[in-house]
């Protein structure tokens, strides 16, 4: 996998030598970032050309990189792995091997991907799971929930809640001798999103009797109403994950409407009824001082996109969980929240974790001045940062003392 991946990358920064990146100042291995950087961006221009010409959709091409990086299933000395459905969703299990004693902890974890890519089977999101489980004791189940933009928001909550929802009944915590007392959610970038609303909708289902013990967000997106944030604007066009590219995601997830697609990228899709919800998205508000520094956007006009549009699940806490109320916050397990400096989503974040704490729910965040987003699956060749390894170790750490 590590060879074909290189050679992909080789090949599109050789092609893609022309396109200029911003990185950084303070980013460490400044090469692989800009090759794997590179790439991506001529993976992305030729993806938008293949859709421009009716060959196929621009999230299929972008499928190229999910592609490249797939592993199968292989258990090793520490970790029996294996490919199987819960609940008629397919996950990737990982059990790990310490002889039998106690209980185990258990995480269910929801890869990255803007609802659109991504895969239990990459091999970045399989060494994290692989890693969580060894060196945890912990039963991880990664979930493969449905994508955009063959299916679309709720499909991929509904996935992973059911995942969830089946995972901690009695009877199956106690055939993977799990302790019910140590079930956690955990998920990076659209992943965040998910297991911050799967937390979220526990909390509402009388069915649900297991309560989770932590939520682990890392760099999560969880809302739409504002995409001009101070980190939208300061990290527009920054490795991995452009502004332009994260507003497709939200809108291929919500809808493949082109006039969606262009309202969010001007910030005009937000409907008058969402007015009530605002502050809870107020960037002058909830983000600390330093990450407000040198703004002065308002935030987003209600009734922009008019009365014309309306786009119910703008709204859902289930696709934006920081819209949730407070009464709903305060029962939340604790957090731990990573966010990135030079990262579109920072600010989403960042203001969960002032709305979590306000509610009283205890929240570890981790704010990483050095990274961008997606660092901590850059943890093996050719993908391997120094960065990546020490951001995964601080979640690794959290995890040991918190779950
Ligand atoms: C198995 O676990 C040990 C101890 O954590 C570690 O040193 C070793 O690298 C692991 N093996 C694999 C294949 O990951």
């Amino acid at each position: 996998m590590g060879a074909r991946l290189l050679c992909l990358c080789l090949l599109t920064a050789l092609l893609g030598y022309y396109i200029y990146s911003p990185l950084p100042e303070e980013l460490a291995q400044p090469g692989t970032v800009m090759l794997l950087s590179a790439a991506l961006r001529v993976v992305g221009h030729l993806s938008e050309a293949a859709e421009m010409l009716g060959l196929m959709h621009y999230m299929e091409g972008l499928r190229l990189i999910t592609a490249v990086e797939l592993v199968g299933p292989t258990s090793d000395e520490n970790v029996t792995v294996t490919d199987t459905e819960l609940s008629k969703v397919p996950v990737r299990l990982f059990l790990p091997r310490r002889a039998p004693g106690g209980l185990r902890s258990a995480v269910l974890f929801f890869h990255g991907g803007g609802w659109c890519l991504g895969d239990a089977g990459m091999h970045g999101y399989d060494l994290v799971s692989r890693r969580i489980s060894n060196e945890l004791n912990a039963v991880v189940v990664s979930v493969n929930y449905r994508l955009a933009p063959a299916h679309r928001f709720p499909a991929q909550f509904e996935d992973v809640y059911a995942v969830t929802k089946f995972f901690l009944q009695s009877e199956e915590l106690a055939r993977y001798r799990v302790d019910p007392a140590r079930v956690c959610v955990a998920g990076d970038s659209a992943g965040g999103n998910l297991a911050a609303a799967v937390a979220q909708q526990l909390l509402e289902d009388p069915e649900v009797k297991t309560r989770l013990k932590a939520q682990v967000l890392i760099y999560p997106a969880l809302q739409a109403l504002d995409l001009d944030l101070p980190s939208y604007r300061a990290n527009a066009d920054k490795p991995l994950l452009s502004r332009a590219l994260m507003v497709r995601f939200w809108s291929e997830y919500l809808s493949g409407e082109p006039a969606l697609w262009e309202a969010m990228a001007s910030n005009r899709h937000v409907p008058a009824e969402a007015g009530p919800l605002l502050p809870r998205v107020d960037w002058r508000r909830w983000l600390p001082a330093p990450m407000r520094a040198g703004h002065g956007h308002g935030g987003p006009a209600a009734g922009a996109a008019g009365p014309a549009r309306p786009w119910p699940g703008l709204l859902d806490p289930r696709f934006a969980p920081l819209l949730a109320g407070e009464a709903r916050l305060r029962r939340l397990p604790p957090a731990f929240i990573l966010t990135c400096e030079h990262d579109v989503l920072r600010d989403d974040g960042a203001m969960y974790a002032a709305r979590l704490r306000a509610a009283g729910v205890p929240v570890t965040h981790h704010h990483a001045k050095d990274a961008f987003h997606g660092a901590v699956t850059f943890v093996s060749w050719p993908l391997e940062l120094a960065l990546g390894h020490r951001l995964l170790n601080t979640c690794l750490a959290w995890l040991r003392d918190n779950l």
